[in-house]
C-alpha cells in the first residue's frame, strides 16, 4: 500500500507537470529532478513562506544569499574536506556501490548476494576548479550546505546592520551531495534546496533559543500543510550528531517509503565562527561596550526544500469514490497550491459566456496571478482535473451571471476544492475570497 502511494504520487508528479526525472530524453542523471510548471509554483510558495515567517515577520533575523562556489579553505575551516564522508563498500561481482551503514549486512551484496569490499570513506562534496588551469590549486567545492556562506558573512552583516544579539542569517539555496545511493523521488537527491537559518545566540542562552526554534519549526510544519501527526522528534545521540554539533533533533516524517529525517535542528556551539575566525585570521567575533570581545554560538534550523516538497505531497494526497465515480485530489493548503482557482465558462461554444468570463479571468489574475483559464471538457472533468493538482477553488460562469436570472446578474459559482461544495457568490465577493484565502501572511 504504501509503495503504490508512492508510485501513485510520482505518477501524478510526472503526469501533471510537478516533478520530471532529470534530463530524462538522455536516460536520466541519477539523484537530479526538474521541477515543470505547477511544481516550481509549489517550490516557490513553500520557500516564500518560509521567507516570510522567518525573515520577513521577524526583527531579529536578515536575508542572505552568497555564492554557491566559495573559496575552499572555508570548507577546510568547517571540517568538511576531512569529515563529510559516508561509508561506501563495492560488491566484488556485480561493482555496485552501497553505503555501507544502509544495508543490512557490510559484507554481503544486496543486489547479488557476491562479497563486498572493506568499507573505505567518501568525501561527498563535488569537486570542480575555477580558471583555466586544473590542478591543485584551482579545485573548488560546490557547497553541501547553504550555512558556510552566512557564517562567513557573520562580520560583514554585524558591519552594516549593526544587529544585537540574539538575531539570525536567514538563506535559501541550492545544495550538492554526491549521494552513493540517491533514492526515494526526491527525498535524497544529488542537487537539492536548503533552507537554513544560522541563528548567533549568547552562550548561556542556546538552550532557550533551541527551544523557541524548534517550536517556530512546528508552527512551519503546520503553516506549510503537513500532516502534524506524521511527524515526530528524534534526539540525535551522542556518537551521530555531525562534527559540529552538541544537540541535534531530527524531525522525522512519515514517508510512505519509511519514517525518515524532513528537517534538522543543531546547537553547533561557536564552532564554525571559532573555525573560520583560525583560518581566515580574520576575527569573527561579537562584543557590546567595554565587553571582551566572544564567538558568538549558533542555533540552526534547518529545512530541505524537495523534503518538504515531497512531505507536503503526501500530505495532500487523497482518493474518495471508486471507480468512475474515484476522484483524486491534493489537499494542499491555499497558500503553497500552485493554481489558486480555475476560470471556466460553463460552455465554450457559447461566446456570451466565454467573454464574461474572460472578464472574471482579466479582474482576478489582477489580484491573484497564479489562476488558469480552464474550458476543456465539461465542467465535471474540469473538476477533477483542477482536484489532482490541488486547485483550491474553481469559478464557473453559467447563464445566470449574464442575468438570465435578473437577481443573479453578475454572480458566479465558486466550488471548494475539497468538499465539492458550490456557492453562489458576486464577481467581487469571489475574487476577495480567492485573494484572502491565499494570500501569504
Ligand atoms: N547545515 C546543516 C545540514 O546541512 P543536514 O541534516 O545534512 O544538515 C539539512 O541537511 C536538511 O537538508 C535535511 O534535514 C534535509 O531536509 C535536507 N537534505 C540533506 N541531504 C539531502 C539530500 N541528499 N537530498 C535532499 N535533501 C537533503
Amino acid at each position: 500500500m504504501a509503495d503504490d502511494v508512492m508510485e501513485k504520487i510520482v505518477s501524478l508528479a510526472k503526469r501533471r507537470g510537478f516533478i520530471y526525472p532529470g534530463s530524462e530524453i538522455y536516460g536520466g542523471l541519477a539523484g537530479t529532478w526538474d521541477y515543470g510548471p505547477l511544481g516550481v509554483e509549489l517550490k516557490n510558495n513553500i520557500k516564500a513562506l518560509w521567507w516570510r515567517m522567518f525573515v520577513q515577520n521577524r526583527d531579529d533575523m536578515y536575508g542572505m544569499d552568497a555564492a554557491i562556489i566559495m573559496n575552499p579553505k572555508a570548507w577546510e575551516a568547517s571540517g568538511h574536506v576531512s569529515g563529510f564522508s559516508d561509508p561506501l563498500s563495492e560488491c566484488k561481482i556485480c561493482k555496485h556501490r552501497f553505503r555501507t551503514d544502509q544495508i543490512a549486512d557490510p559484507k554481503v551484496c544486496p543486489d547479488c548476494g557476491g562479497k563486498l569490499s572493506s568499507p573505505r570513506q567518501f568525501n561527498m562534496m563535488f569537486k570542480t576548479s575555477v580558471g583555466a588551469a586544473e590542478d591543485e590549486s584551482s579545485v573548488v567545492y560546490l557547497r553541501p550546505e547553504t550555512a558556510g556562506g552566512m557564517f562567513v558573512n557573520f562580520k560583514n552583516v554585524l558591519d552594516s546592520l549593526h544587529p544585537s544579539l540574539p538575531f539570525g542569517l536567514g538563506q535559501i539555496g541550492k545544495a550538492f551531495r554526491n549521494e552513493i545511493a540517491p533514492r526515494d523521488f526526491i527525498f535524497r537527491s544529488r542537487e537539492f534546496e536548503q533552507m537554513e537559518v544560522e541563528y548567533f545566540v549568547r552562550p548561556d542562552t542556546w538552550a532557550e533559543h533551541f527551544e523557541a526554534w524548534r517550536k517556530a519549526m512546528w508552527d512551519f510544519i503546520v503553516a506549510i500543510g503537513i500532516t502534524k501527526e506524521k511527524v515526530s522528534e528524534l534526539e540525535v545521540e551522542d556518537g551521530d550528531r555531525a562534527h559540529y554539533s552538541k544537540r541535534t533533533i531530527d524531525f522525522e516524517f512519515e514517508y510512505p517509503f519509511g519514517k525518515k529525517e524532513l528537517y534538522g535542528l543543531a546547537y553547533r556551539t561557536d564552532f564554525d565562527l571559532k573555525a573560520h575566525s583560525d583560518t581566515s585570521t580574520k576575527p569573527l567575533t561579537y562584543a557590546e561596550e567595554s565587553e571582551e570581545p566572544f564567538h558568538p554560538h549558533v542555533i540552526e534550523p534547518s529545512f530541505g526544500v524537495d523534503r518538504t516538497v515531497l512531505a507536503v505531497l503526501t500530505s495532500a494526497y487523497a482518493e474518495e469514490g471508486e471507480g468512475d465515480e474515484k476522484r483524486v485530489y491534493l489537499k494542499l493548503a491555499p497558500m503553497v497550491a500552485p493554481i489558486k482557482a480555475a476560470v471556466s465558462p460553463l460552455l465554450k461554444n457559447k461566446p456570451e459566456l466565454v467573454t464574461k468570463a474572460r472578464e472574471v479571468y482579466l479582474a482576478l489574475k489582477k489580484e491573484v496571478p497564479q489562476i488558469m483559464w480552464d474550458d476543456n471538457g465539461n465542467i465535471g472533468k474540469r473538476y477533477r482535473r483542477q482536484d489532482e493538482i490541488g486547485t483550491p477553488f474553481c469559478i464557473v460562469i453559467d447563464f445566470d451571471t449574464l442575468g438570465e436570472k435578473p437577481e443573479l446578474t453578475d454572480t458566479v459559482t465558486l466550488r471548494h476544492r475539497d468538499t465539492g461544495e458550490q456557492e453562489r457568490l458576486s464577481i467581487s465577493d469571489a475574487i476577495a475570497r480567492v485573494k484572502d484565502a491565499t494570500v501569504l501572511r
